[in-house]
């Protein structure tokens, strides 16, 4: 059954639990987290970026989610669109049928411009009227992800802001994010703290300094019935990379957020998490190694069963380490 992100985040705030919030493109990604949330009792968060669209062509990407839903008609799936660039790309979502959707105004348009203050209230604004008036539920993002190691985005692949971010621009201010919810009347706050995209998000494991919880603690104590959402969240596994890399790849030392600081984000306000890297490095890491030991196959199937395996079981640990399981 699809439900919309604000009853599932209503919910988790009144049990005290977080979501993780799985990107998915494909069958074999929404097969893993369905698994693994049968498996747990715990609902779930599919989400989908304009990328994935893209990817998979609008029609297969939600007729995978339809078929979610029929296979496992216990389960609660909210359908959100992550990081829609601009009002007309939520739109397209909610058109779709998508339950929930993400306008992030932090950036402009091209997704790698810092966006005013303004221009944020004002885009972000307008997808909530649009998106309220259909029952559809709103994600907004405040303050540019990135790290504070490097005043970057981080990511590899261009995705985020480009050039050279202040600390001011990598650190979500509490009174001005009361502000934002205040004007908008968004569903949830994707705030930044430090974190950033993709696999290289610090290069030593994180300390308070580069990874900013405390400042979590400040915007809840602000903002104590705003649900917050932390992107870039993916934990970058430590035996994936070294699995990808014993297989023929070749990933640089890197680590993630600790599923630990996460869970203290979950007791101070945190009810979604955004994670793809993770399930990415451990699909990558299956087949590398799946066909490294198996020379003679060649039917698809069978790394690709190998592939959903691998990201099953690290769904099952986040819905487990994150209160969801038994909720659904
Ligand atoms: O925010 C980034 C997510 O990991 C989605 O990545 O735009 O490559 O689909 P993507
Ligand atoms: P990771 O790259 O850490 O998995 O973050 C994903 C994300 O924030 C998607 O919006
Ligand atoms: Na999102
Ligand atoms: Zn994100």
């Amino acid at each position: 059954m699809l439900i919309s992100l604000r009853q599932l985040l209503d919910h988790a705030a009144e049990h005290g639990y977080g979501m993780p919030a799985f990107n998915v493109n494909n069958l074999e990604q929404i097969q893993a987290i369905m698994q693994a949330a049968v498996a747990v009792d715990s609902p779930v968060i599919l989400q989908a970026s304009a990328g994935a669209r893209s990817y998979a062509g609008e029609p297969f990407l939600r007729h995978l989610v339809i078929a979610a839903a029929e296979m496992y008609p216990d389960i609660p799936i909210v359908l959100h669109q992550d990081h829609g660039g601009e009002p007309a790309v939520c739109l397209r979502s909610i058109q779709s049928g998508f339950t929930s959707v993400m306008m992030d105004g932090s950036l402009m348009a091209d997704m790698k411009t810092p966006a005013t203050y303004e221009y944020n209230v004002n885009v972000t604004r307008q997808v909530v009227d649009m998106a309220h008036s259909g029952g559809v539920s709103v994600e907004g993002e405040l303050g540019c992800l990135g790290s504070l190691e490097t005043g970057t985005a981080g990511e590899e692949d261009g995705s985020g802001a480009e050039g050279h971010l202040s600390h001011d621009q990598l650190l979500t201010d509490p009174e001005e994010a009361a502000d934002f919810v205040k004007k908008t009347g968004v569903d949830a706050l994707a705030i930044a703290i430090g974190t950033s995209h993709g696999a290289y998000k610090f290069t030593r494991p994180p300390t308070g300094d580069i990874l900013a919880i405390g400042r979590i603690k400040e915007i809840h104590a602000r903002l104590p019935n705003t649900h917050l959402v932390m992107h870039g969240s993916s934990s970058v596994p430590q035996d994936w990379l070294e699995i990808i890399n014993n297989y023929g790849g070749d990933m640089g030392q890197t680590y993630g957020v600790p599923v630990n600081e996460i869970v203290e984000g979950i007791k101070h306000g945190v009810r979604k998490v955004n994670i793809d890297t993770d399930l990415r490095m451990a699909s990558t890491g299956a087949v590398r190694k799946f066909l490294h030991e198996n020379r003679k196959e060649f039917d698809p199937r069978k790394f690709l069963k190998a592939s959903t395996k691998a990201m099953k079981e690290i769904c099952q640990a986040r819905f487990e380490a994150f209160g969801c399981a038994g909720m659904a």
